[in-house]
């Protein structure tokens, strides 16, 4: 196996310093997790080693020879594969297709049913799951499409393997199946990187951790030889507020008592009776929901990823159409239309970059998208506002939001959504993919939203979440969904109910 390391890698963008003076090797057999704030730099630093972005200055080196890769695709071919925190593949495509594209899959184009063994043989090595090769990726769940890009990676059989915040759209028992991937590549030598926010996991899956910090390394330790404190202690530096407790992990110890909004729903903002949708090929239809959310109240829907949750979000939003039910704001029937054009409703889409933000629109035109009316001058202010609050890692207001890291788009999305004083907001894993001090912030957020009388409907495939922060909590599995439970009753039924047990 290639013995890759990177010396004294620079990188900037215009002016500003994303990656300083970075050192650091890869070994085979080894999974290195790198972890830091959201803009720390972690996916720059990634893309240079995978050949996206030419540093500014230092080296990658191969063996010790120092190269210079021109292209990702050169960087693949040296066994370099990344898998990006955003998903890549075209959507249009089958998953067969995607795989082939990839020149993992089959060689013959032409022949659907190779393609599709081939496919078949592919995935079923992986040791992990997706559906029949022959659908289309844009029906695909985004902890689908993530699994498939990793698929598609691993069929290279590459030396280093990248894999940006790949646990962040997988259920828990997915990522399970990814870390046993993960295990079984590096016993063949593979070197695995991986990036992530979830601490318990960087401890369980990895043989070291790095950790940066404004562009910079800051320490590389043995998993063993520390703790998570240290390692939050060495992402926030020197700005030591807010460390405690809380930023390891939400679960409160007992569970939040919002027994008085759970039990006795004020006049629903957000009704829903009977909600049923027509089958489709990918997920399951909606069948017979029924749920409300009242004022100041925050109901979650939560549920392994495929069982209906994107659906009922994008029924909410008028993008799905109903086949029965109503759906009622504020006591007012709503036809898909009136949801689709209503301004008081805020949504937080699942998957961000296809549906939460234009990446060639500056962040202050992306704060603005929402608004009826434009005036440049008000826009850049609250953009500013916004930046400020929400502490938004960007340059300034004018830079494009393709040019944020994932954590910061989600932040700015989060700005727009809650900032416009909706009285609805549908969020759908709201804090995916933030670090811990932000989705501790954004927790704080949706908290004083419902506080001052919005009603937010919370879909979340992450119980803690939905323990933390609501007081009434619905599973949903089938495209069904259960009964409204206080987080007390849920807390003893929503393992099985999400498996399907119960
Ligand atoms: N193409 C680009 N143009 C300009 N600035 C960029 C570009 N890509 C990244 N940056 C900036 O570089 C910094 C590091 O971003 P990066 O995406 O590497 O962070 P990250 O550690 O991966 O964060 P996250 O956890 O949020 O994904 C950020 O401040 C970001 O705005
Ligand atoms: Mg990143």
């Amino acid at each position: 196996m290639t013995a890759i390391r990177i010396e004294q890698i620079n990188h900037s963008f215009g002016s500003f310093k994303a990656v300083e003076d970075v050192s650091l090797s890869f070994r085979a057999g080894e999974v290195l997790a790198l972890v830091g704030e959201n803009g720390a730099g972690k996916t720059t630093l990634m893309r240079i080693v995978a050949g996206e972005l030419r540093p500014s200055s230092g080296v990658v080196l191969l063996d010790d020879e120092p190269v210079s890769f021109g292209s990702p695709r050169q960087a693949s071919a040296a066994g370099i594969e990344i898998v990006h925190q955003h998903l890549m593949l075209i959507s249009d495509f089958t998953i067969a297709e995607n795989l082939a594209l990839a020149g993992s899959g089959s060689r013959s184009w032409f022949r659907r049913r190779d393609l599709l063994r081939a496919a078949d043989e592919t995935i079923g090595r992986s040791g992990m799951s997706l559906p029949d090769p022959g659908r289309r990726v844009f029906e695909l769940s985004v902890g689908e499409r993530a699994k498939l890009e990793v698929i598609k990676a691993v069929a290279r059989h590459p030396a280093l393997l990248i894999l940006d915040e790949p646990t962040s759209v997988l259920t828990p028992d997915e990522s399970a199946s990814l870390f046993e991937l993960m295990r079984r590549l590096c016993s063949e030598g593979t070197a695995v990187v991986l990036i992530s926010h979830k601490l318990p996991e960087v401890f369980a899956a990895s043989d070291r951790i790095a950790v940066m910090r404004g562009g910079r390394l800051i320490r590389v330790m043995a998993a063993g030889q520390t703790d998570p404190a240290s390692v939050v202690r060495d992402m926030l530096g020197g700005d030591p507020a807010g460390i405690d407790g809380s930023m390891v992990g939400w679960m409160p110890a007992q569970p939040p008592e919002h027994g008085l909004l759970a039990d006795q729903p004020t006049i629903p903002r957000l009704r829903c009776s009977e909600v049923s949708t027509a089958p489709r090929d990918s997920a399951p239809p909606l069948r017979n929901i029924s749920f409300e959310v009242g004022a100041g109240e925050i109901v979650s829907v939560v549920g392994v990823a495929g069982n209906g949750q994107s659906e009922l979000a994008q029924l909410l939003r008028g993008i799905q159409p109903r086949s029965g039910g109503l759906v009622e704001i504020d006591g007012r029937a709503m036809s898909q239309r009136a949801l689709l054009e209503h301004p008081a409703v805020g949504h937080i889409p699942e998957d961000r970059t296809r549906d939460g933000l234009v990446a060639e629109m500056t962040i202050t035109e992306n704060l603005s998208l929402a608004s009826v009316s434009w005036n440049r001058q008000s826009a850049m202010a609250n953009a500013k506002e916004a930046i400020a609050q929400f502490s938004i890692r960007a340059r300034g207001p004018w830079q494009p939001a393709g040019e944020l890291s994932g954590g910061n788009q989600q932040k700015m999305i989060l700005a727009r959504e809650l900032g416009r004083g909706t009285s609805l907001v549908i969020a759908a894993e709201p804090t995916r993919g933030l670090d811990l001090g932000s989705a501790e912030f954004v927790h704080r957020r949706l908290r004083a939203a419902a506080e001052s009388g919005t009603a937010i409907l919370l879909i979340t495939s992450d119980l803690d979440e939905a323990y933390a922060l609501s007081g009434a909590v619905h599973v949903m599995y089938g495209g069904r969904l259960s009964r409204r439970m206080t987080v007390r009753q849920s807390m003893e039924s929503a393992g099985a109910l999400m498996a399907g047990l119960a």
